[in-house]
């Protein structure tokens, strides 16, 4: 089974950006901790980062070839971006929409993902652990051996 990872805008910079909403982990520790977990699990991940909508909604369209799964933290783009919600609406593999933070006890306009709606579902606010928590849930969604 093949996974892919999109991490949006600002992202690149996790460690130095905000630590008291993201702490100090860094996007290559988290990568490299996806990959221990998604060893465990015998499955493979892909990760991507960009900050340019763009280029996210090119790689989400690319996830239509050879991926199961789709694990996206769309960054601040989850609040407004109707392309990328548009790409994912295409995709016919399970979505799991990521965050690190909790958006709903955050500012208001972060209440408020307009990708939810065409995700299978969301995990918001576990910090690093939302990843893999996303990677068992994919596992969970089309079993250890899909
Ligand atoms: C985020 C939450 C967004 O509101 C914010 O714009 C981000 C990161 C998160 O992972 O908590 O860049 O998606």
């Amino acid at each position: 089974m093949k996974v892919l990872v999109i991490h949006g805008p600002n992202l690149n910079l996790l460690g130095e950006r905000e630590v008291d909403v993201y702490g100090k982990v860094t996007l290559s520790d988290i990568n490299k901790s996806l990959q221990e977990h998604a060893k465990r699990l015998s499955i493979d991940v892909d990760n991507f980062q960009s900050n340019h909508e763009g280029e996210i909604i090119e790689k989400i369209q690319e996830a239509r070839s050879g991926y199961k799964c789709l694990i996206i933290n769309p960054a601040a783009f989850t609040h407004y971006s109707i392309a990328i919600r548009d790409a994912l609406a295409v995709l016919d593999i399970p979505i799991i929409e990521v965050h690190l933070s909790n958006i709903y006890a955050r500012e208001p306009f972060r209440h408020k993902s307009v990708v939810a709606g065409v995700a299978t579902g969301q995990i918001s606010g576990f910090g690093p652990d939302s990843y893999s928590l996303a990677l068992d849930a994919a596992v969970r969604l089309l079993g250890p051996r899909a």
